[in-house]
C-alpha cells in the first residue's frame, strides 16, 4: 500500500479560548519552549513520510507562512554575528525536501469544512491531518508514522485514539469498535462530543487523522451538525459505512494545548526534558514549590 505524502493542517480555527493571545495571530503559533506547536506538528508529518505540508489558514495566514519560509535578512544578521548554532536552527525549520502549500478557508465553517478546502491540492490519495494543538510527545515514533504504518498494511483510513475519563466524552468524538482478528480495532460508529450518558464508549478520537480521499465525498454532503459547524466526525461515520475505518491506540503523551491547563502542562514537561534548559529548570522548580 501506497505511503501518505501530504499531510493538512486545520489552523483556520478562531482559538477563542486564548483569547487576548489569538486576537492576532493563531493559537498554532504559540510556542511551547521555544518552538511553535505547527513546527512540532510539522516535524511529526515529516517524520511520518509527508514532503507537502497543505496548511488551511483563516485570518492569519501570515505569521505562519513567514515561519516556515527562509528569513534572509534575520540569516544575513545571524551569520554576520557568527551566530552559526541559531543560524542553523533557524535553516532548519523544515527539510529542503518539503513544500508548503497555503490555502485559505474563507469563513470558519468547522472543521469538515477546512478540511475539504484541502481537496483540490489533496487530489485523489489518503493524506494526514494534524491537529497541532493537540501536541504528541512521542521522541522514538510520531503518531503519524504510526498511523502511517497501519495504514501502509490495511489501506485503511485510521484514527488516532485514547482513553478518556469518561465524564469528558462531550469534549472529543468517541467511538465505538470491534476488535478484529488481526488485532486492529475497527470503527462501527462514531458520535460528536455525546453526553456521558449517551456515549458508546470513553475512547476518544484525538487531533490526528489518516483519510482515504473518499472522505471529501463524504464531506461534500455532510451537512452543518453539533454547533452549525461542518463536522469531520459526521463524514467520517458516513465514510465508515463504505470503508474500513481504523482506531489506533497512540503511543505518546498528549497535551491538549487548546486548553490552558493542557498548554502550561506541555511547557513544563517540554520545559524540563530540554536539553539545555531542563536541569536548571527543574531545579527552580523545586525551589519554587517545595
Ligand atoms: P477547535 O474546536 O479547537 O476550535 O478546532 P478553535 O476555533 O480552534 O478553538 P476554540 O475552541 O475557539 O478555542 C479544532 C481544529 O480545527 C481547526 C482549528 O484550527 C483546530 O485546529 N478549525 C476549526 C478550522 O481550521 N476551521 C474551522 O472552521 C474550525
Amino acid at each position: 500500500m501506497a505511503k501518505i505524502r501530504k499531510a493538512v493542517f486545520p489552523v483556520a480555527g478562531l482559538g477563542t479560548r486564548f483569547l487576548p493571545a489569538t486576537k492576532a495571530s493563531p493559537k498554532e503559533m504559540l510556542p511551547v519552549v521555544d518552538k511553535p506547536l505547527i513546527q512540532y506538528a510539522a516535524e511529526e508529518a515529516e517524520a511520518g513520510g509527508a514532503d507537502q505540508l497543505v496548511f488551511v489558514t483563516g485570518r492569519h495566514k501570515r505569521s505562519i507562512e513567514d515561519h516556515f519560509d527562509k528569513a534572509k535578512e534575520l540569516e544575513l544578521e545571524l551569520e554576520a554575528a557568527g551566530k552559526t548554532k541559531l543560524l542553523n536552527i533557524v535553516r532548519t525549520v523544515l527539510p529542503a525536501s518539503v513544500s508548503c502549500i497555503y490555502l485559505r478557508q474563507p469563513e470558519a465553517l468547522g472543521l469538515g469544512h477546512a478540511v475539504l478546502c484541502a481537496k483540490p491540492v489533496v487530489g485523489n490519495e489518503a493524506f494526514a491531518i494534524i491537529l497541532a494543538d493537540d501536541l504528541i510527545r512521542n521522541d522514538a515514533k510520531g503518531v503519524v508514522e504510526q498511523m502511517a504504518e497501519v495504514h501502509e498494511r490495511t489501506g485503511a483510513s485510521v484514527l488516532s485514539v485514547e482513553e478518556v475519563p469518561p465524564n469528558e466524552t462531550d469534549k472529543y468524538g468517541i467511538v465505538e469498535t470491534e476488535e478484529q482478528s488481526d488485532g486492529t480495532l475497527r470503527v462501527t460508529s462514531i458520535v460528536e462530543k455525546p453526553a456521558p450518558e449517551d456515549a458508546p464508549s470513553n475512547l476518544a478520537v484525538v487531533g490526528r487523522y489518516l483519510l482515504t480521499p473518499r472522505i471529501f465525498d463524504m464531506l461534500e454532503q455532510t451537512k452543518p451538525g453539533a454547533g452549525g459547524e461542518i463536522q469531520l466526525t459526521d463524514a467520517i461515520a458516513a465514510l465508515l459505512k463504505e470503508e474500513t475505518v481504523i482506531a489506533h491506540r497512540f503511543e505518546g503523551k498528549r497535551y491538549d494545548c487548546g486548553s490552558k491547563e493542557g498548554y502550561l502542562e506541555a511547557t513544563v514537561e517540554y520545559a524540563l526534558a530540554h536539553p539545555d534548559l531542563g536541569e536548571s529548570f527543574r531545579a527552580y522548580l523545586k525551589d519554587l514549590v517545595l
